[in-house]
C-alpha cells in the first residue's frame, strides 16, 4: 500500500493528499484524509452539508492552513511551503467558489481580465484578446461589456469561470457550481465543465451535494462524511457500492424527481456525444 502511494506520487498525480487534518480554533474539521487526483480526471467530492466540502477545497487551494499533513500539487507540498511561494501555484490553478462572485463595479470583460492584469504584464491588446477567448470558451461571447447586473445567474456563473480560466489553469476547483439556478441552467454549467475537460485536459475538482450533477461529470468520486473519507472510486464502483454509508448517501438523494433530472441530464450528453 505504501509503494502503491509513493509511486502514484511520482506518476500520474496532480494532487496528492496525506493525513490531512484542518482546524477552525481548537475544533477539527478535518480529520486526517488521504486521496489523489490524477491528471486529466474530474473528481467530485460529495458529502451532506457540513461535512468539511468547502474547507478541504479551501485548504487545497491555500486559502486554509491545515494543522497537519501533506498537499502536494504537481509535486510540491503546498502545505510547508511559505506565502509568497504560494502565490506561484495559485496562478496555476483556477477557482470558482460559491461566494466567489463577480465585482458588480466591473464590466463582465473586466472581471474576467483583471487575473492577468493582477498577475502578468500583458499587453492590454492581449488582453482584450484572452479575455474575448476566454468567454467564448464558456459561451459568453459578445458580453465583455455588459455588467454583472445584468446577466443572468447562469450568466453570470459562466463569467465566474471565464475569470477561472483566465490565468489558462491546469487545474480547476469548483465549490458547488450549480447552487442556486434552475435545473436546465445547472446542467448548461455541468456542459461546461465537461467540456473544459474533453476539449482542455484540464484536471478537475468539483465540490457538489447534487448526486444528477456528479453522476454526469464525475470520473471518480470521493465521499466525504463529518471530515472523513468514507468511500473513493470510479463513479460504477460508487454505483455498485454495498457499503452501508454509501448506500444511504446515493440512495436517500435518488429520489423520483432527481432521476427525472438525471434522465435529462444524460439525454443531453447523449444528444452532445451524437453531434
Ligand atoms: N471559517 C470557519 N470558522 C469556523 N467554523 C467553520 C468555518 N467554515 C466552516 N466551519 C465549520 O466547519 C464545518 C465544515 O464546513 P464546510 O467545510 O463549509 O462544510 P460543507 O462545505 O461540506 O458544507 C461546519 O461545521 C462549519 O460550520
Ligand atoms: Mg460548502
Amino acid at each position: 500500500m505504501e509503494t502503491a502511494l509513493t509511486d502514484s506520487l511520482e506518476t500520474t498525480a496532480t494532487i496528492s493528499v496525506r493525513d490531512l487534518r484542518v482546524n477552525y480554533g481548537e475544533r477539527e474539521i478535518l480529520h486526517g484524509i488521504s486521496f489523489d487526483v490524477n491528471r486529466g480526471e474530474t473528481l467530485v467530492i460529495l458529502g451532506g452539508s457540513g461535512s468539511g466540502k468547502s474547507t478541504l477545497l479551501r485548504t487545497l487551494v491555500g486559502l486554509e492552513k491545515p494543522s497537519s499533513g501533506q498537499i502536494w500539487i504537481k509535486g510540491q507540498d503546498i502545505a510547508a511551503i511559505p506565502p509568497s511561494e504560494m502565490d506561484a501555484i495559485r496562478k496555476r490553478i483556477g477557482m470558482s467558489f460559491q461566494g466567489g462572485a463577480l465585482f458588480g463595479s466591473m464590466t463582465v470583460g473586466e472581471n474576467v481580465a483583471l487575473p492577468l492584469r493582477e498577475h502578468t504584464r500583458l499587453e492590454e491588446s492581449t488582453i482584450e484578446i484572452m479575455l474575448r477567448l476566454k468567454l467564448e470558451q464558456v459561451g459568453l461571447q459578445g458580453f465583455e461589456y455588459y455588467m454583472p447586473s445584468q446577466l443572468s445567474g447562469g450568466m453570470k456563473k459562466r463569467a465566474a469561470v471565464a475569470r477561472a480560466l483566465a490565468m489558462d489553469p491546469e487545474i480547476l476547483f469548483f465549490d458547488e457550481p450549480s447552487a442556486g439556478l434552475d435545473p436546465i441552467i445547472a446542467a448548461g454549467i455541468d456542459q461546461l465543465i465537461l467540456e473544459l475537460k474533453q476539449a482542455f485536459r484540464m484536471t478537475i475538482i468539483v465540490v457538489t451535494h447534487e448526486l444528477a450533477s456528479a453522476y454526469l461529470i464525475a470520473d471518480r468520486m470521493v465521499l466525504i462524511d463529518k471530515g472523513n473519507i468514507v468511500a473513493i472510486g470510479t463513479t460504477e464502483e460508487m454505483r455498485a457500492s454495498t457499503q452501508p454509508r454509501v448506500r444511504q448517501f446515493l440512495d436517500r438523494v435518488a429520489e423520483p424527481e432527481v432521476s427525472r433530472e438525471l434522465d435529462y441530464l444524460q439525454m443531453l450528453t447523449e444528444d452532445r456525444r451524437s453531434k
